[in-house]
């Protein structure tokens, strides 16, 4: 499905949906399951979650890694318009250079995720899961033990563990209990076979959110 030429909650989720759809064929990068399948996963913890997380978490959770399948053409035509990129860099403070130090696949995904109409805490959330990890192992050894020998490798190149004033500055922020357990949910979601709720379950709360964000302008 082309992206919405006339933006509205309900074709903003049309869309959406048919491009989660679309990535039950693309593979979880070293898992044996798709890319629909890991972020499902995803987001049934979030709504899962004791006690209850938000709905802007929940969302974020189901879309944490749209930026890695959505078809880039959608991803360049939305992001590249001017102000996005600074606006996106800005949230939460945090300048580009404390989030991950280029543009990778999370700072994609919350500025597409911002410009289709989600709100800065949506795509704030999609844009910390990498630093997460990063701050995580900063703070819970237990947490850096626990990874998967893939996401031990990945960590170097991502730069590490966090250390003072990048982790003091991740630790401060509004959201950082919700965007370290976004991580967490991330990295449990990777169980091959397991039947959690789909997409389509979805619609209702990816319509609030765009509504609501819509709401609050
Ligand atoms: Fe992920």
């Amino acid at each position: 499905m082309e992206l919405p030429t006339e933006r509205t909650p309900e074709s903003v989720v049309e869309y959406i949906i048919s491009v989660m759809t679309a990535s039950e064929t693309t593979p979880y990068i070293g898992e044996p399951i798709s890319q629909l399948q890991h972020s499902l996963q995803c987001a049934a913890q979030a709504a899962d979650a004791v006690p209850a997380v938000d709905e802007a978490t929940q969302v974020a959770a189901l879309l944490h890694d749209i930026g890695q399948f959505a078809p880039a053409r959608d991803i360049r035509a939305l992001v590249s318009k001017s102000g996005q990129q600074a606006e996106i860099q800005n949230l939460g403070g945090q300048p580009a250079s404390q989030s991950v130090g280029r543009v990778g696949h999370e700072t994609l995904g919350a500025q597409f995720v911002l410009a289709l109409g989600f709100s800065s805490k949506v795509a704030r959330l999609v844009e910390s899961h990498v630093a997460a990890k990063r701050y995580l192992c900063a703070v819970d050894t237990s947490y850096m033990d626990r990874l998967s020998d893939a996401s031990k490798r990945s960590l170097m190149y991502q730069g590490g563990p966090m250390s003072g004033d990048e982790r003091d500055a991740f630790g401060a922020e509004a959201w950082c209990q919700e965007m370290c357990q976004l991580r967490k949910w991330d990295d449990e979601a990777k169980v091959e076979n397991l039947v959690v709720r789909d997409i389509e379950s979805w619609r209702p709360a990816l319509l609030r959110q765009l509504r609501e964000n819509v709401g609050d302008n």
